[in-house]
């Protein structure tokens, strides 16, 4: 259907506070299908990408024909690369910065010490740098020396090295390339439509990564799974889920890890992590309490809002998954920009080849000058 819109647009008034419904471009990246409850990357379902593909495979699979690709070295090589570059030039920038940053804020310094030459516009040095910004901001945090990364190892074992000094388990690594790949893409949500709208100004890849990572930060979007445990936590036993869940849904709060903007069905990505667990050892007892909470949350919930479906999103079993693969939940929303961050190049790639200036309008209901 084609829409004719007035000469001046900024007539055209749609009120949608949120966007919701509200389609902003075409892609060939990725779709959220909310009523199916499935999520499908360049034609291929999630299921088939996780827990199939490592990192680096993801990304040859997900840039191709969008960003350049590596023509006389592997994607693996050309990653290693990047995370060599940037523990020489974004990590000494990290550790003179004092002792005030949090480990998300020392990050994105190191993005911009990063980006401030040709790296600006690299997708591999901004993708391969994140491990490293990452394990370097964790251990300048807590006192340590930040750990050099290593050229003969693929991303997902490299960044469980730095951050811990030893050799990770095969399983623990098979988890984060799962989880990274997992959380790859997932159409407009709130921190790619701000990679997008940052691209649609002519800005470079790196400002477009640094916004996408401010949009990121916020509990509603990539910082809810630290809260999914700190949940968890609370609630202690599975006998105190239910009466736990109906007080905080009594006292006005929000359940971390349910509800979805798109989603009216259970989150694909949910299930996909959740798999990732048969593999690894959580704590005594984790998983059967987190089987239970979200039993009694997806009832409470229902109750609460009879006419909304919510659902568990990605969140919750990112936390039980991320926990078990030995992660602080200091670490989860860091860890989500890292794996996130293929999409957001991606996204500013397309936006550059198809997009125009994104520029919504506003409705003023200010008062107007006396005369
Ligand atoms: N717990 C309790 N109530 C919830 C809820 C949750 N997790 N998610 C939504 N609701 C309620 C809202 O309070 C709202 O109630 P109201 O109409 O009385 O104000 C109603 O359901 C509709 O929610 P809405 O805010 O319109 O949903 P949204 O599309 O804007 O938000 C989320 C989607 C993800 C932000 C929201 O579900 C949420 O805050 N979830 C918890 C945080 C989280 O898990 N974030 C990770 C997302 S992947």
């Amino acid at each position: 259907m084609t829409v004719t819109f007035p000469a001046d647009t900024a007539t055209r008034a749609i009120l949608a506070p949120g966007l919701e419904g509200i389609v902003a471009a075409d892609t060939i990246l990725s779709e959220v299908d909310g009523a199916n409850g499935r999520l499908i990357l360049r034609g291929r379902h999630i299921e088939d990408l996780a827990g199939h593909l490592t990192f680096e495979a993801a990304l040859e699979f997900f840039w191709r024909g969008l960003l350049p690709m590596q023509q006389t070295r592997t994607t693996a090589e050309a990653l290693a690369t990047a995370r060599l570059q940037a523990f020489a030039t974004a990590v000494p920038v990290m550790r003179a910065a004092g002792p005030g940053l949090g480990i998300y804020e020392r990050m994105r310094l190191g993005l911009s010490a990063l980006c401030c030459d040709d790296a600006a516009e690299d997708s591999f040095a901004i993708t391969g740098a994140l491990p490293v910004l990452l394990a370097a901001a964790s251990r300048i945090g807590t006192g340590e020396a930040p750990i050099a990364p290593s050229p003969t190892v693929a991303s997902a074992e490299d960044l469980l090295r730095m951050l811990t000094g030893t050799a990770p388990t095969a399983r623990a690594i098979a988890a984060i390339d799962r989880y990274l790949v997992t959380i790859l893409d997932h159409g407009f949500n709130a921190s790619t439509f701000t990679a997008r709208v940052i691209a649609s100004t002519g800005a470079d890849m790196g400002s477009a990564v640094l916004g996408a990572m401010g949009a990121l930060k916020g509990p509603l979007h990539g910082g809810a799974p630290g809260p999914v445990l700190d949940m968890l936590d609370a609630i202690g036993t599975p006998e105190r889920a239910a009466g736990w869940i109906s007080a905080a849904l009594a006292k006005g709060e929000r359940l971390m890890g349910f509800g979805h903007r798109i989603y009216r069905q259970r989150d694909p990505r949910a299930d996909v992590l959740k798999a990732g667990l048969a593999t690894l050892e959580a704590a005594d007892g984790r998983v059967a309490l987190a089987e239970v909470v979200e039993l009694e949350a997806v009832a409470a919930l229902a109750r609460h809002k009879p006419n909304r479906p919510l659902n568990t999103n990605v969140e919750f079993y990112t936390a039980v998954l991320l926990e078990a693969a030995g992660i602080d939940r200091s670490l989860f929303t860091p860890l989500f920009a890292t794996g996130r961050v293929a999409g957001w190049c991606a996204h500013v790639a397309e936006q550059r080849a198809t997009g125009r200036l994104i520029r919504p309008g506003s409705r003023y209901v200010g008062p107007m000058p006396a005369a």
